[in-house]
Protein backbone atom coordinates (compact mmCIF):
# COMPACT_ATOMS: atom_id res chain seq x y z
CA UNK A 1 0.00 0.00 0.00
CA UNK A 2 1.15 3.58 -0.60
CA UNK A 3 0.33 6.91 1.10
CA UNK A 4 -0.41 9.54 -2.03
CA UNK A 5 3.24 11.09 -0.86
CA UNK A 6 4.42 7.90 -1.15
CA UNK A 7 2.83 6.82 -5.28
CA UNK A 8 3.35 10.30 -6.30
CA UNK A 9 7.23 10.18 -5.25
CA UNK A 10 7.07 6.89 -7.41
CA UNK A 11 5.83 7.73 -10.30
CA UNK A 12 7.17 11.40 -10.12
CA UNK A 13 4.13 13.80 -10.30
CA UNK A 14 2.23 15.94 -7.63
CA UNK A 15 -0.08 15.59 -5.46
CA UNK A 16 -2.45 17.21 -7.18
CA UNK A 17 -2.21 14.91 -10.36
CA UNK A 18 -2.92 12.02 -8.88
CA UNK A 19 -5.85 13.39 -7.31
CA UNK A 20 -6.97 14.41 -11.15
CA UNK A 21 -5.97 10.85 -11.63
CA UNK A 22 -8.37 9.48 -9.40
CA UNK A 23 -11.24 11.78 -10.09
CA UNK A 24 -10.48 9.81 -14.26
CA UNK A 25 -10.89 6.54 -12.54
CA UNK A 26 -7.07 5.87 -13.30
CA UNK A 27 -6.17 5.14 -10.41
CA UNK A 28 -8.74 4.18 -6.85
CA UNK A 29 -8.01 5.13 -3.51
CA UNK A 30 -9.31 3.35 -0.52
CA UNK A 31 -9.77 5.48 2.96
CA UNK A 32 -8.57 4.10 5.95
CA UNK A 33 -10.25 4.75 9.36
CA UNK A 34 -7.43 7.21 10.42
CA UNK A 35 -8.61 9.03 7.22
CA UNK A 36 -5.11 8.82 5.22
CA UNK A 37 -5.82 7.82 1.57
CA UNK A 38 -3.76 4.64 0.48
CA UNK A 39 -3.26 3.13 -3.33
CA UNK A 40 -1.95 -0.52 -3.91
CA UNK A 41 0.90 -1.48 -6.75
CA UNK A 42 -2.34 -2.06 -9.33
CA UNK A 43 -2.78 1.47 -9.34
CA UNK A 44 1.02 2.19 -9.24
CA UNK A 45 0.83 0.11 -12.42
CA UNK A 46 -2.25 1.51 -14.39
CA UNK A 47 -0.76 5.19 -13.92
CA UNK A 48 3.06 4.07 -15.18
CA UNK A 49 0.92 2.68 -17.73
CA UNK A 50 -1.32 5.76 -18.52
CA UNK A 51 1.61 8.12 -18.34
CA UNK A 52 3.57 6.19 -21.08
CA UNK A 53 0.55 6.06 -22.96
CA UNK A 54 -0.15 9.53 -22.84
CA UNK A 55 4.00 10.08 -23.62
CA UNK A 56 2.68 8.33 -27.21
CA UNK A 57 0.50 10.96 -27.78
CA UNK A 58 -2.84 9.70 -26.51
CA UNK A 59 -5.19 11.98 -24.66
CA UNK A 60 -6.28 10.94 -21.07
CA UNK A 61 -9.33 9.97 -22.20
CA UNK A 62 -8.12 7.15 -24.85
CA UNK A 63 -5.58 6.17 -21.95
CA UNK A 64 -8.03 5.02 -20.14
CA UNK A 65 -9.93 3.75 -22.89
CA UNK A 66 -6.66 1.48 -23.24
CA UNK A 67 -6.44 0.51 -19.52
CA UNK A 68 -10.12 -0.30 -19.61
CA UNK A 69 -9.51 -2.76 -22.30
CA UNK A 70 -11.33 -0.94 -24.63
CA UNK A 71 -8.68 -0.14 -27.83
CA UNK A 72 -9.65 1.48 -30.54
CA UNK A 73 -7.86 -0.16 -32.98
CA UNK A 74 -7.80 3.02 -35.41
CA UNK A 75 -6.79 5.97 -33.14
CA UNK A 76 -3.59 3.63 -32.09
CA UNK A 77 -2.51 3.76 -35.48
CA UNK A 78 -3.01 6.41 -35.86
CA UNK A 79 -1.06 7.79 -32.93
CA UNK A 80 1.98 4.85 -34.12
CA UNK A 81 2.33 7.11 -37.17
CA UNK A 82 2.93 10.31 -35.47
CA UNK A 83 5.01 8.88 -33.11
CA UNK A 84 6.79 7.26 -36.07
CA UNK A 85 7.19 10.90 -37.91
CA UNK A 86 7.87 12.36 -34.43
CA UNK A 87 10.85 9.99 -34.17
CA UNK A 88 12.15 10.68 -36.87
CA UNK A 89 12.05 14.55 -36.77
CA UNK A 90 13.57 14.01 -33.20
CA UNK A 91 16.50 11.87 -35.14
CA UNK A 92 17.33 14.78 -37.38
CA UNK A 93 17.43 17.35 -34.27
CA UNK A 94 19.92 14.70 -32.63
CA UNK A 95 22.13 14.54 -35.55
CA UNK A 96 21.92 17.89 -36.13
CA UNK A 97 23.17 18.94 -32.29
CA UNK A 98 25.72 16.15 -32.87
CA UNK A 99 27.01 17.70 -35.55
CA UNK A 100 27.21 21.00 -34.39
CA UNK A 101 29.27 19.77 -30.93
CA UNK A 102 31.32 17.22 -33.37
CA UNK A 103 30.38 14.46 -32.40
CA UNK A 104 29.09 12.92 -35.63
CA UNK A 105 30.05 12.84 -39.46
CA UNK A 106 30.96 16.00 -40.95
CA UNK A 107 29.95 14.51 -44.15
CA UNK A 108 26.75 13.76 -42.75
CA UNK A 109 26.37 16.83 -40.70
CA UNK A 110 26.78 19.34 -44.24
CA UNK A 111 24.77 16.84 -46.17
CA UNK A 112 21.98 17.54 -43.28
CA UNK A 113 22.37 20.87 -43.48
CA UNK A 114 23.25 22.10 -46.82
CA UNK A 115 19.56 20.13 -47.87
CA UNK A 116 18.08 21.52 -45.03
CA UNK A 117 19.15 25.49 -44.78
CA UNK A 118 21.60 26.25 -47.79
CA UNK A 119 21.85 29.61 -47.69
CA UNK A 120 22.11 29.51 -43.39
CA UNK A 121 24.87 26.77 -44.24
CA UNK A 122 26.75 28.96 -46.21
CA UNK A 123 26.68 31.84 -44.13
CA UNK A 124 27.85 29.54 -41.26
CA UNK A 125 30.47 27.92 -42.51
CA UNK A 126 31.80 32.02 -43.48
CA UNK A 127 30.81 32.58 -39.48
CA UNK A 128 33.01 29.49 -38.48
CA UNK A 129 36.76 31.34 -40.57
CA UNK A 130 36.12 29.36 -43.67
CA UNK A 131 36.94 31.74 -46.94
CA UNK A 132 33.96 31.98 -49.70
CA UNK A 133 35.84 29.74 -51.53
CA UNK A 134 36.34 26.81 -49.03
CA UNK A 135 32.99 27.14 -47.80
CA UNK A 136 31.63 27.28 -51.20
CA UNK A 137 33.01 23.69 -51.83
CA UNK A 138 32.02 22.44 -48.36
CA UNK A 139 28.41 22.99 -49.25
CA UNK A 140 28.64 21.84 -52.69
CA UNK A 141 30.63 18.47 -51.59
CA UNK A 142 29.33 17.96 -48.31
CA UNK A 143 33.03 16.97 -47.35
CA UNK A 144 34.79 16.16 -43.71
CA UNK A 145 36.06 19.17 -43.00
CA UNK A 146 38.70 17.13 -40.97
CA UNK A 147 40.10 15.97 -43.91
CA UNK A 148 40.06 19.24 -45.89
CA UNK A 149 43.29 19.95 -47.29
CA UNK A 150 43.77 16.72 -48.00
CA UNK A 151 40.34 16.16 -50.07
CA UNK A 152 41.36 19.13 -52.24
CA UNK A 153 44.44 18.13 -52.86
CA UNK A 154 43.15 14.51 -54.03
CA UNK A 155 40.31 16.47 -56.36
CA UNK A 156 42.68 18.47 -57.91
CA UNK A 157 45.18 16.01 -57.77
CA UNK A 158 42.62 14.08 -60.02
CA UNK A 159 41.34 16.75 -62.44
CA UNK A 160 44.53 18.95 -63.20
CA UNK A 161 46.08 17.47 -66.28
CA UNK A 162 42.48 17.35 -67.38
CA UNK A 163 41.12 19.70 -70.44
CA UNK A 164 37.68 19.67 -69.11
CA UNK A 165 36.33 19.95 -65.62
CA UNK A 166 32.78 20.09 -66.16
CA UNK A 167 30.51 18.17 -69.32
CA UNK A 168 30.68 20.35 -72.60
CA UNK A 169 31.15 19.95 -76.44
CA UNK A 170 32.40 22.44 -78.61
CA UNK A 171 28.99 22.26 -80.85
CA UNK A 172 26.73 22.77 -77.86
CA UNK A 173 28.83 26.03 -76.58
CA UNK A 174 29.05 27.76 -80.36
CA UNK A 175 25.15 27.41 -80.80
CA UNK A 176 24.49 28.48 -77.41
CA UNK A 177 27.18 31.71 -78.24
CA UNK A 178 25.92 32.10 -81.70
CA UNK A 179 22.84 34.35 -80.01
CA UNK A 180 25.96 36.68 -79.31
CA UNK A 181 25.40 39.44 -81.62
CA UNK A 182 28.49 40.24 -83.89
CA UNK A 183 28.81 44.03 -82.78
CA UNK A 184 29.48 42.82 -78.64
CA UNK A 185 32.71 44.73 -77.86
CA UNK A 186 33.46 42.80 -74.24
CA UNK A 187 32.39 39.01 -72.76
CA UNK A 188 32.54 38.30 -69.30
CA UNK A 189 32.83 34.17 -68.81
CA UNK A 190 32.52 33.11 -65.37
CA UNK A 191 34.17 29.81 -64.30
CA UNK A 192 35.71 29.32 -66.95
CA UNK A 193 38.24 26.63 -65.67
CA UNK A 194 41.18 25.72 -68.07
CA UNK A 195 39.58 27.71 -71.31
CA UNK A 196 38.24 25.80 -73.42
CA UNK A 197 35.12 28.04 -74.01
CA UNK A 198 37.62 31.39 -73.95
CA UNK A 199 39.34 30.43 -76.85
CA UNK A 200 35.74 29.62 -78.76
CA UNK A 201 34.74 33.21 -77.66
CA UNK A 202 37.96 34.40 -78.79
CA UNK A 203 37.63 32.57 -82.05
CA UNK A 204 34.42 33.71 -82.87
CA UNK A 205 33.58 36.95 -81.89
CA UNK A 206 35.81 40.19 -81.97
CA UNK A 207 34.73 41.02 -78.22
CA UNK A 208 37.56 41.94 -75.44
CA UNK A 209 36.86 38.56 -73.46
CA UNK A 210 37.40 38.35 -69.41
CA UNK A 211 37.89 35.40 -67.92
CA UNK A 212 37.12 34.72 -64.41
CA UNK A 213 37.63 31.51 -62.03
CA UNK A 214 38.70 31.31 -58.40
CA UNK A 215 40.92 27.96 -58.72
CA UNK A 216 44.85 29.75 -59.67
CA UNK A 217 45.45 26.36 -61.35
CA UNK A 218 42.89 26.67 -63.61
CA UNK A 219 43.93 30.44 -64.28
CA UNK A 220 47.47 29.62 -64.85
CA UNK A 221 46.15 26.91 -66.92
CA UNK A 222 44.19 29.16 -69.01
CA UNK A 223 47.47 31.83 -69.34
CA UNK A 224 49.18 29.53 -71.11
CA UNK A 225 46.64 28.08 -73.14
CA UNK A 226 45.12 31.73 -74.59
CA UNK A 227 49.11 32.61 -75.24
CA UNK A 228 49.97 29.46 -77.10
CA UNK A 229 47.11 30.43 -78.74
CA UNK A 230 47.73 33.79 -79.66
CA UNK A 231 44.64 34.84 -77.81
CA UNK A 232 46.52 37.28 -74.93
CA UNK A 233 45.59 40.47 -76.24
CA UNK A 234 41.94 39.97 -76.82
CA UNK A 235 41.82 38.18 -73.41
CA UNK A 236 42.22 38.85 -69.90
CA UNK A 237 42.27 36.48 -67.18
CA UNK A 238 41.60 36.85 -63.75
CA UNK A 239 41.65 35.02 -60.79
CA UNK A 240 38.23 36.50 -58.53
CA UNK A 241 35.04 35.13 -57.40
CA UNK A 242 31.92 34.59 -59.29
CA UNK A 243 29.63 36.01 -56.09
CA UNK A 244 31.98 38.72 -55.67
CA UNK A 245 32.86 40.11 -59.42
CA UNK A 246 34.99 42.98 -59.59
CA UNK A 247 33.61 44.83 -62.30
CA UNK A 248 31.34 47.95 -62.76
CA UNK A 249 27.68 47.97 -63.69
CA UNK A 250 26.87 47.95 -67.11
CA UNK A 251 30.39 46.79 -68.08
CA UNK A 252 29.32 43.57 -70.45
CA UNK A 253 27.51 42.57 -73.63
CA UNK A 254 26.83 38.89 -72.36
CA UNK A 255 27.84 36.78 -69.71
CA UNK A 256 29.33 33.10 -70.75
CA UNK A 257 29.13 30.44 -67.37
CA UNK A 258 29.14 26.57 -68.20
CA UNK A 259 28.24 24.07 -65.30
CA UNK A 260 28.83 26.37 -62.76
CA UNK A 261 25.99 28.03 -62.02
CA UNK A 262 24.87 25.70 -58.92
CA UNK A 263 27.50 26.67 -56.92
CA UNK A 264 25.61 30.28 -56.31
CA UNK A 265 22.49 28.84 -56.93
CA UNK A 266 20.40 29.76 -60.57
CA UNK A 267 18.26 32.69 -59.04
CA UNK A 268 20.91 33.81 -57.13
CA UNK A 269 23.52 33.63 -59.81
CA UNK A 270 21.29 36.01 -62.14
CA UNK A 271 20.77 38.47 -59.65
CA UNK A 272 23.92 39.27 -59.27
CA UNK A 273 25.07 38.84 -62.64
CA UNK A 274 22.93 41.20 -64.01
CA UNK A 275 24.16 43.83 -63.14
CA UNK A 276 27.60 43.80 -64.60
CA UNK A 277 25.46 43.58 -68.02
CA UNK A 278 24.59 46.21 -70.44
CA UNK A 279 21.15 47.01 -71.25
CA UNK A 280 19.68 43.98 -73.76
CA UNK A 281 23.11 41.92 -72.63
CA UNK A 282 23.08 38.01 -72.64
CA UNK A 283 23.32 35.74 -70.02
CA UNK A 284 24.11 32.23 -71.54
CA UNK A 285 23.94 29.23 -68.71
CA UNK A 286 24.33 26.05 -68.79
CA UNK A 287 22.63 23.99 -65.03
CA UNK A 288 22.28 20.49 -64.25
CA UNK A 289 18.15 19.81 -64.53
CA UNK A 290 15.99 16.95 -64.45
CA UNK A 291 14.35 15.65 -67.68
CA UNK A 292 11.58 14.02 -66.25
CA UNK A 293 8.88 14.74 -63.89
CA UNK A 294 9.15 10.97 -62.56
CA UNK A 295 12.92 10.86 -61.73
CA UNK A 296 14.82 7.16 -61.10
CA UNK A 297 14.89 6.80 -57.10
CA UNK A 298 18.76 5.89 -57.59
CA UNK A 299 18.99 9.31 -59.78
CA UNK A 300 16.64 11.40 -57.39
CA UNK A 301 18.43 10.43 -54.34
CA UNK A 302 22.36 10.75 -55.22
CA UNK A 303 21.36 14.35 -56.43
CA UNK A 304 19.17 15.41 -53.82
CA UNK A 305 22.38 15.29 -51.35
CA UNK A 306 24.82 16.68 -54.33
CA UNK A 307 22.79 19.33 -55.80
CA UNK A 308 19.42 19.68 -53.47
CA UNK A 309 18.38 22.76 -56.02
CA UNK A 310 18.37 21.00 -58.46
CA UNK A 311 15.16 21.45 -60.87
CA UNK A 312 13.62 20.74 -64.04
CA UNK A 313 13.80 23.03 -67.15
CA UNK A 314 10.31 24.63 -66.59
CA UNK A 315 11.14 25.78 -63.02
CA UNK A 316 14.47 27.29 -64.61
CA UNK A 317 12.37 29.04 -67.14
CA UNK A 318 9.90 30.87 -64.78
CA UNK A 319 12.42 31.91 -62.29
CA UNK A 320 14.66 33.50 -65.55
CA UNK A 321 11.24 35.34 -66.80
CA UNK A 322 10.30 36.47 -63.11
CA UNK A 323 13.65 37.69 -62.45
CA UNK A 324 13.65 40.10 -65.77
CA UNK A 325 14.97 37.91 -68.55
CA UNK A 326 13.82 37.08 -71.70
CA UNK A 327 14.12 33.41 -73.11
CA UNK A 328 16.04 33.15 -76.43
CA UNK A 329 16.84 29.36 -76.55
CA UNK A 330 17.19 26.57 -74.31
CA UNK A 331 18.52 23.19 -75.05
CA UNK A 332 20.13 20.10 -72.88
CA UNK A 333 23.34 19.42 -74.09
CA UNK A 334 24.34 16.26 -76.00
CA UNK A 335 25.62 12.89 -75.00
CA UNK A 336 29.22 13.47 -76.52
CA UNK A 337 29.28 16.52 -74.12
CA UNK A 338 28.78 13.88 -71.23
CA UNK A 339 31.51 11.63 -72.83
CA UNK A 340 34.03 14.57 -73.49
CA UNK A 341 33.64 15.06 -69.87
CA UNK A 342 33.53 11.62 -68.09
CA UNK A 343 35.49 8.95 -70.14
CA UNK A 344 39.00 10.70 -69.52
CA UNK A 345 37.62 11.52 -65.93
CA UNK A 346 37.11 8.13 -65.12
CA UNK A 347 40.33 6.63 -67.14
CA UNK A 348 42.55 9.12 -64.37
CA UNK A 349 40.62 7.57 -61.62
CA UNK A 350 41.31 4.64 -62.58
CA UNK A 351 45.25 5.04 -63.14
CA UNK A 352 45.11 7.08 -60.10
CA UNK A 353 42.63 4.29 -57.84
CA UNK A 354 45.70 2.05 -56.65
CA UNK A 355 48.01 4.98 -55.47
CA UNK A 356 45.10 6.29 -53.54
CA UNK A 357 43.26 4.18 -52.08
CA UNK A 358 41.94 6.21 -49.04
CA UNK A 359 41.22 8.91 -50.96
CA UNK A 360 37.35 9.49 -49.95
CA UNK A 361 37.84 12.35 -52.98
CA UNK A 362 38.11 9.60 -55.20
CA UNK A 363 35.09 7.72 -54.19
CA UNK A 364 33.37 10.83 -54.15
CA UNK A 365 34.48 11.22 -57.92
CA UNK A 366 33.62 7.65 -58.89
CA UNK A 367 30.28 7.50 -57.19
CA UNK A 368 29.38 10.19 -59.07
CA UNK A 369 30.59 8.79 -62.80
CA UNK A 370 28.69 5.37 -61.92
CA UNK A 371 26.07 7.86 -61.92
CA UNK A 372 26.67 9.42 -65.21
CA UNK A 373 27.89 5.74 -66.35
CA UNK A 374 24.63 4.17 -65.51
CA UNK A 375 22.29 6.95 -67.04
CA UNK A 376 20.60 7.10 -70.31
CA UNK A 377 20.19 10.36 -71.01
CA UNK A 378 16.75 10.39 -70.48
CA UNK A 379 16.64 11.39 -66.64
CA UNK A 380 18.82 14.74 -66.09
CA UNK A 381 21.36 16.46 -67.98
CA UNK A 382 23.01 19.66 -68.13
CA UNK A 383 20.45 22.25 -70.10
CA UNK A 384 21.44 25.78 -71.48
CA UNK A 385 19.95 28.77 -71.12
CA UNK A 386 20.27 31.55 -73.29
CA UNK A 387 18.78 34.77 -71.77
CA UNK A 388 18.22 38.13 -72.87
CA UNK A 389 18.12 40.71 -69.69
CA UNK A 390 15.13 43.16 -70.27
CA UNK A 391 15.78 46.47 -70.33
CA UNK A 392 15.18 48.00 -67.62
C1 LIG B 1 32.50 22.38 -63.22
S1 LIG B 1 33.79 23.49 -63.53
C2 LIG B 1 33.32 24.14 -65.10
C3 LIG B 1 34.49 24.70 -65.83
C4 LIG B 1 34.17 25.18 -67.24
N1 LIG B 1 33.20 26.25 -67.27
C5 LIG B 1 33.67 24.02 -68.06
O1 LIG B 1 32.50 24.00 -68.40
O2 LIG B 1 34.48 23.14 -68.33
C6 LIG B 1 33.42 24.82 -62.42
C7 LIG B 1 34.45 25.92 -62.45
O3 LIG B 1 34.02 26.95 -61.60
C8 LIG B 1 35.16 27.39 -60.85
N2 LIG B 1 34.66 28.02 -59.62
C9 LIG B 1 34.19 27.41 -58.51
N3 LIG B 1 33.80 28.33 -57.60
C10 LIG B 1 34.02 29.54 -58.17
C11 LIG B 1 33.82 30.88 -57.73
N4 LIG B 1 33.29 31.14 -56.53
N5 LIG B 1 34.15 31.87 -58.54
C12 LIG B 1 34.68 31.63 -59.76
N6 LIG B 1 34.89 30.39 -60.24
C13 LIG B 1 34.57 29.35 -59.44
C14 LIG B 1 35.96 26.15 -60.62
O4 LIG B 1 37.30 26.43 -60.30
C15 LIG B 1 35.81 25.47 -61.97
O5 LIG B 1 36.80 25.89 -62.86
Amino acid sequence: MFLISELAKRVGVSRTTLLYYEKLGVIRGQRLDNGYRVYTELDAQRLTLAMQLQAGGLSLKECIACLNGKIDKGILSERLHLLDEEIVQKQKARKLLSGLLGESSNRDFHAQLNELAPQAHYEWLLQQGFTEKEAQRIRWLSKDMNTHDQYMQDFLTVFEPLTRWGPGDESDTLKAMSYISDNADSILEIGSGKGLSTCLLAEHSNAQITAIDNEPIAVTNLVELIDSKGYAEQVTPMCASMSELPFKAHSFDAILAESCVYIMGFEEALKQWQTVLKADGLIIVSDLVWLTSKPNEKYQSFWSTEYPAMTNVDTRLMQAKKLGFEVLDDFTISAKAWQNYWQPLQARVNALKASMPESQAIKDIQRELDIYQSHDGSQFGYHFFVLRRKEL
